[in-house]
């Protein structure tokens, strides 16, 4: 198969590309999305667990940030899970290093318990409110305006896919590709740049760029159930361009309209929607 441009062999057999020409697809991807929400000049911190997604994320957006004045830095969540955190910060760490930005890192414990140490049957939600409030409260306390993370197509679609499965509206309606950043309610914005990327075209982008990347899986299985709806999801979609669709139908359902108010929580003083926040109540020592 040759690439649809310029005729060499293609690498990315669905939509014919060779590496250079896969490689000026994919970063122009990363740019329209900044585009088109006007990101620039800003102070960015980017979330990168380690994993394919968040490397090409940290990479991609280093070879467009002085196109679009923005200041980078990464920024690595240690949950505590015995082995799996330490392998994971090291890719992310060397994708720091490679990259020359600064590399932040926080640790869960420091705050209370690890993940290792809650026993909950839903560890991994637990897990996900740990990780959002982390990011959070770093990216505050450290004046960023925004946090990237390496979020894709194939992750709104099974978010997306579960919630219509299990009746969840607010599932099917919470992904948002961009969310704004509320300096009054201490809440900072997120930006999800390879919304609109597959995780097969962040594989084949660490591939081309000789990214090393963490493949090892958490021992708590990530989100079971995300993994299972991904598996069943190879079935339904035939092309890409479904998936975009499906979700960009969804998109136009609109919100419901009662928005959950945004409150800051009387322990800590970050967003909540109750009077303590999840964080404070499932993760911090009493
Ligand atoms: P996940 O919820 O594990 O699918 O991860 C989604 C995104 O959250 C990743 O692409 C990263 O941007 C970010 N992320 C996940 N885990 C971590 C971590 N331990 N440290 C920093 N960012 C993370
Ligand atoms: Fe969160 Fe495994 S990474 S439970
Ligand atoms: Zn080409
Ligand atoms: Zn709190």
């Amino acid at each position: 198969m040759r690439c649809r441009i310029c005729g060499r062999e293609a690498v990315y057999k669905e939509l014919r590309f060779c590496p250079q020409h896969f490689q000026a697809f994919y970063l122009k991807k990363i740019r329209s999305y900044l585009a088109s929400l006007r990101i620039r000049n800003l102070k960015v911190l980017l979330a990168v667990s380690g994993g394919k997604d968040s490397v090409a994320l940290a990479h991609g957006l280093s070879q467009v940030k002085s196109e679009f004045g923005l200041k980078l830095a990464v920024l690595f969540i240690d949950l505590g899970i015995p082995g799996y955190s330490e392998e994971c910060r090291k890719y992310a760490r060397g994708i720091a290093e490679n990259l020359d930005l600064p590399f932040c890192l926080v640790r869960l414990s420091d705050y209370g318990k690890t993940i290792a140490e809650i026993r909950h049957e839903r560890i991994c939600g637990i897990c996900g409110t740990a990780k959002r409030y982390l990011m959070n409260r770093f990216a505050w306390e450290n004046g960023f305006d925004y946090i990237a993370t390496g979020h894709n197509l194939d992750d709104e679609l099974a978010f997306i896919l579960n919630g219509l499965l299990s009746q969840d509206l607010q599932m099917v309606l919470g992904a948002e590709k961009f969310s704004p950043t509320r300096k009054e309610k201490k809440l900072i914005g997120k930006l999800k740049p390879l919304y609109y990327l597959t995780e097969d075209e962040n594989r084949l982008y660490c591939e081309i760029n000789g990214l090393d990347y963490c493949r090892a899986k958490c021992p708590f299985s990530r989100s079971a159930r995300q993994l299972e709806i991904k598996e069943r999801m190879k079935s339904l979609f035939k092309s890409k361009q479904e998936k975009i669709n499906f979700v960009k139908t969804i998109r136009k359902i609109k919100k419901p309209q009662e928005e959950q108010q945004v409150r800051l929580c009387e322990k800590c003083g970050f967003p909540s929607f109750q009077p303590v926040c999840k964080f404070c109540s499932l993760i911090v020592e009493k």
